[in-house]
């Protein structure tokens, strides 16, 4: 009888299985009655599998189309998730915030970024300061005085990276530019083996940090974790070494992101913890790092694709470069001059954002477009829903700077920084890299994608599959 078992098993549990799926299914579809229509995709695995086929975009299209222009639901990263769309899902999201939703994060990538004390808690808890903090550092006064150190790091890029190359790879270079910046202007770190130290295993968290979370030896995840564990001993001995200087008065204040974090008190009057700094840096450099590097590759990529729009960009940029000195660098008022390059920028933003949304869990049960939304679901407004909508961006497919100019886009629809009062703080310093770059390139170069029909695929962020090659040519030739 037991030789038999091992073939038995299977023909006895299989239609088991088989009902208890078709079961559990159909049980759920009544349950939610009054909830948004959706899948629940498959046990276990939710959609997941179908959103990384897919992809953002296409997921969230396709099942607009066939369940709801409104809200719809799904499930993903084991989570009952709400897909709030369009410019009315955005609006209600960011209008609730604190009201009807709290933010969250993936418990994956939690494990992959904090010091395992703070996984779980709340995102308040693990930066312990106000959110203002944020948005102080980062707003457009605080930011003035970076500006020439961009350019004079942007002049270094380009004569090191650059010039010497007839044929660059821009994504892996602005990655490189981008993480070299923030080491510069939140730690002040510039040695290049000092950069490499923390670069090297950094690239390891954000290359796993959204993969499939299975903790074994040899998953990307587990890169991700132990990546994470190495930032971290980094980060702890910077911020240790400069609370000493401090201490010491050897520390300049406002002397970059890390000396006004050691001086800020959290709402009890404490100066934060190395470890609450060092949580706050870390989500500083991942928020800022694949973000700002895919914005500064899709705009290049549109330059090299676009003749007429660079050669307008080249004309703003060059009259700006022709009214300074050689080695006179770039200032707030040369960036307030740069508009229209920065709509260029923007519909760029709007086509290839490098965000996709953001998530929430509510935190009581709610009503939206007459379904119910229950507490603790998740929830994610969606960028492209309302980016990509003709009723917004007539011909939304077109490549077209004009859209930003006047008033611009119709509240709510224009939304890659998010908005309400967990807009990215960083967006300012992203519009400032971004120009710093877009001047950097252009008035030392003409741009010509190498692989000129090169695929863009979703991965943390949009991705061109072999990094977007393109060839230079240099004005002087
Ligand atoms: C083009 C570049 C960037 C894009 C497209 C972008 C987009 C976003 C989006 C969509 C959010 C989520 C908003 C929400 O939760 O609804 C966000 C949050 C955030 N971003 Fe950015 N970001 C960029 C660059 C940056 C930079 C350069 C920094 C820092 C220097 C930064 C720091 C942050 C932080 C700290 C948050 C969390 C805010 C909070 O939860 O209160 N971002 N960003």
């Amino acid at each position: 009888m037991e030789a038999f078992l091992p073939y038995v098993l299977p023909l006895v549990l299989l239609p088991i299985s088989l009902y208890l799926i078709s079961f559990l299914r159909k049980n759920g579809s009544n349950n939610m009655k009054n909830h948004p229509p959706g899948s629940k995709g498959w046990p276990l695995l939710g959609e997941n599998l179908e959103f990384a086929l897919l992809g953002p975009q296409k997921f969230v299209k396709d099942r607009m189309e066939k369940y709801s222009p409104e809200v719809f639901r799904t499930s993903l990263l084991g989570e009952k998730m709400a897909i709030f769309c369009g410019a009315q899902g955005n609006k209600f999201l960011f209008t609730n915030e604190n009201k009807l939703l709290t933010s969250w994060w993936p418990q994956s990538m939690k494990k992959a970024l904090l010091f395992p004390e703070f996984v779980e808690s709340n995102l308040k808890e693990v930066s312990a300061l106000k959110r203002s903090f944020h948005h102080d550092i980062l707003k457009p006064e605080a930011l003035k005085q970076y500006i020439p150190v961009m350019d004079a790091l942007a002049r270094e890029h380009m004569d090191h990276d650059w010039t010497p190359n007839s044929v660059v790879k821009v994504f892996p270079l602005s990655k490189k530019y981008t993480f070299e910046l923030a080491c510069r202007l939140f730690l002040s770190v510039t040695d290049p083996e000092h950069i490499k130290k923390l670069a090297d295993p950094f690239s390891l968290v954000t290359n796993g940090m959204f993969s499939v979370p299975i903790d074994l030896p040899g998953t990307a995840y587990n890169r991700a974790i132990k990546g994470g564990k190495m930032v971290r001993e980094e980060l702890m001995n910077i911020i240790k070494r400069r609370r000493k200087e401090l201490i010491e008065n050897k520390e300049t204040e406002g002397r970059d992101l890390l000396s006004k974090m050691l001086l800020v008190t959290d709402e009890d009057g404490q100066f934060l913890s190395e470890m609450e700094i060092s949580n706050n840096i870390i989500g500083l450099l991942v928020a800022s790092f694949e973000t700002t590097s895919s914005a500064v590759t899709s705009v290049m990529n549109y330059l090299a694709s676009l003749p007429h729009i660079y050669d307008e960009v080249l004309k703003e940029q060059m009259e700006i470069a022709k009214s300074k000195g050689p080695d006179e660098l770039l200032t707030w008022e040369d960036i307030e001059k740069m508009k229209y390059s920065w709509n260029v920028a923007r519909e760029s933003l709007r086509l290839t954002p490098p965000a996709q949304g953001a998530f929430r869990e509510t935190t009581t049960e709610f009503t939206y477009a007459g379904f119910t939304i229950p507490k603790g679901w998740k929830t994610f407004w969606t960028v492209h829903s309302s980016h990509k909508n003709p009723k917004y961006f007539p011909e939304p497919e077109k490549f077209d700077p004009s859209r930003f100019e006047g008033s611009g886009p119709a509240p709510y629809t224009f939304v890659p920084f998010g908005g309400g009062p967990r807009m990215c703080p960083g967006k300012e310093y992203a519009r400032l890299e971004v120009l710093v770059f877009m001047h950097n390139v252009v008035t030392r170069f003409k741009l010509e994608k190498a692989i000129p029909n090169e695929k863009i695929v979703f991965y943390a962020s949009p991705t061109p599959v072999y990094g977007l090659p393109v060839r230079l040519e240099s004005h002087d030739e």
